[in-house]
């Protein structure tokens, strides 16, 4: 396969790590977004940013400087995200805004932003990473599952809007990894959710990533608009 100019966001977070590890494997050429951890490389092919991606005009000089660098972006992979705990009543205005700002806006102004270049060089892969709660709805997650929702709903507009310019765009829905946001969960009510699982595991981010690597290969250019579904049969 060619070898591709790839936008991770949240690359420093637990599941971004090992998508960044297993694509720089593959020798893609990657630019690693990060918030408040940096990221560090040797790699001449890799480029480390930080971005609040809460902030548009930070989005925008992340973008331009991608496009300084590597001269186009052919892969977005929309991963950071954030998930702030409570039920609806006692969810804040703050963590409200906050959730649907890195999970769900930012994604759009990313997507919007890279959307040029992409049509320039006919060629696009948009990759939103969503969850099975945005699905079947989870208690204690009303701000997350409707950002997650929202990502699912992107996905299928913006899929249909850039298809004519061989820009595709998916989404993946994770059931529960072995590692990430699982750990702010407490051990026991981890076990109930493992409980849940048809296959009695916990997802692995190599599957991920390796799910990402199809996506973004020639095998993959009829797909487009979907949710595909990585969650161990916990929802189908
Ligand atoms: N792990 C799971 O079981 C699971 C299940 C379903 C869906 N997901 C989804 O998978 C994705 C990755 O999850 P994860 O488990 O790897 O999460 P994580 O370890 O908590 O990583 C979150 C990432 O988001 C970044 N981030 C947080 N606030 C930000 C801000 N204001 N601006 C820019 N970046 C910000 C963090 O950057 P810094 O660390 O540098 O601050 C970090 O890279 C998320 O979209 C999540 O919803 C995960």
């Amino acid at each position: 396969m060619e070898k591709k100019v790839i936008l991770i966001t949240g690359a420093s977070g637990a599941l971004g790590k090992q998508i960044a590890a297993y694509l720089e494997s593959q020798g893609h050429a990657l630019i690693l977004h990060y918030f408040q951890h940096p990221i560090r490389s040797e790699n001449p092919n890799v480029m480390t940013i930080a971005c609040d991606l809460r902030i548009p005009s930070e989005m925008e000089e992340m973008i331009n400087q991608v496009i300084l660098r590597f001269g186009r972006i052919d892969v977005l992979i929309n991963n950071a995200g954030i998930s702030k705990s409570n039920v609806a009543w006692k969810t804040t205005a703050e963590a409200w805004r906050q959730t649907m700002q890195i999970n769900l806006d930012a994604p759009f102004f990313l997507s919007q932003a890279v959307i040029p270049s992409m049509r320039a060089h006919a060629f696009g892969r948009i990759i939103n990473i969503t969850s099975v709660v945005a699905q079947t709805g989870f208690v204690g997650t009303s701000a997350y599952a409707a950002s997650k929702a929202g990502l699912i709903g992107l996905t299928k507009t913006l899929s249909k809007e850039v298809a004519k310019f061989h820009i595709a765009v998916n989404a993946i829905a994770l059931g529960y990894f072995n590692t990430g946001m699982i750990e702010d969960v407490p051990a026991e009510v981890q076990t109930k959710l493992l409980e849940q699982v048809p296959v009695n595991q916990l997802g692995d981010p190599l599957l991920l990533a390796k799910m990402i690597d199809f996506l973004i290969s020639p095998e993959a250019d009829f797909i487009t608009g979907q949710t595909l579904n990585l969650n161990g049969g916990l929802y189908s």
